[in-house]
């Protein structure tokens, strides 16, 4: 497993990669690996030949109030994690100023989608979404891979880095992962490792609240009313939560549905905070054709 620090170097060893015939599959992150990151590195093994794992916390995703400073990096843990995983041929940890050279604020390009940022996580985040926009933009410029693998645990960033990588012309596949979860249905997440033992026993609702909005969009419910209160109705039943959106999205436009049609794509989704930690889960729901 190789190191690289450098954006220069890290092209050049993707060009040389290229050009011996290899596909190469770059797997995002900004470390404190878990089973999610591992299962995302899984998934590329099965797509391609050269695998790149990128470790970077960025901060422009992150907004004024939030966990930039003391989100953990525990770097060596990572690299130990990933040699004993096995599989993995790069890891990127390039520092802030090669991404931020002048600065974040003095930094003057953004890579943005207002109008898939009117719901879900995206009100709530202003800015975050045009930083994971901008900085993935990055990673596969400096990466150059044939395939970019996410996780669908944030499927709001799926979504946009799928319109990214059509609208601009990236020629890069996207490849979008199945959430791992806890044994109880918790979603992997790096933020888990703050909540308090009564909070995460409670925090189990987010994962039935959006299985419980598949099942009834499942067994035909074409409103989103009474699936948005099922959602709400069991988030309720953890004392310590405080919800922030309980919604159902079309996965094209990430706009709220009216009425559900036979042959599309829904997502029901849900943000909640246990104190400061907050948390997602979603479920994406095909809806048959008739
Ligand atoms: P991070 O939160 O570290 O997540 C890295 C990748 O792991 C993302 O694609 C995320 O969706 C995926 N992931 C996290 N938890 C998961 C789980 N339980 N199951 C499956 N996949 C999971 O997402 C980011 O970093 C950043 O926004 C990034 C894309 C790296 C840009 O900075």
């Amino acid at each position: 497993m190789h190191l690289i620090y450098s954006v220069e170097e890290m092209q050049r060893h993707a060009e040389q990669q290229r050009c011996a015939g290899y596909k190469l599959a770059l797997v995002p992150t900004m470390g404190a690996l878990h089973e999610g990151h591992l299962s995302l590195i899984e998934s590329a093994k099965q797509h391609a030949s050269h695998i790149t794992v990128s470790i970077f916390v960025n901060p422009t995703q992150f907004g004024p109030g939030e966990d930039f400073d003391r989100y953990p990096r525990p770097l060596e843990n990572d690299l130990q994690l990933l040699n004993k995983y096995g599989g993995v041929d790069v890891v990127f940890v390039p520092p802030t100023e090669a991404f931020y050279s002048t600065g974040t604020h003095e930094h003057q390009m953004w890579v943005h989608a207002p109008s898939l940022e009117q719901h879900l996580c995206g009100p709530h985040r202003p800015g975050h979404f045009r930083g994971v926009t901008t900085v993935v933009t990055k990673l596969f410029h400096s990466c150059q891979p044939h395939l970019g693998v996410f996780g669908l645990k944030d499927a709001q960033q799926f979504l946009i880095l799928q319109r990214l990588v059509h609208d601009l012309n990236f020629g890069i596949e996207l490849v979008g992962v199945p959430t791992a979860r806890e044994p109880d249905g918790l979603a992997r997440s790096s933020r888990n490792r703050y909540l308090s033992v009564e909070e995460r026993a409670q925090a189990i609702v987010l994962s039935k609240a959006v299985e419980a909005a598949r099942r009834q969009i499942l067994e035909g419910e074409q409103h989103p009313q009474p699936i948005v209160d099922t959602m709400l109705q069991i988030l309720a039943e953890a004392p310590d939560a405080n919800v922030q959106y309980a919604e159902l999205v079309d996965t094209k436009r990430i706009q709220p549905i009216t009425q559900i049609q036979a042959g599309q794509e829904v997502l029901a989704a849900v943000a909640v905070f246990f104190g400061k930690t907050r948390l997602i889960d979603n479920a994406f729901v095909q809806i048959p054709a008739v």
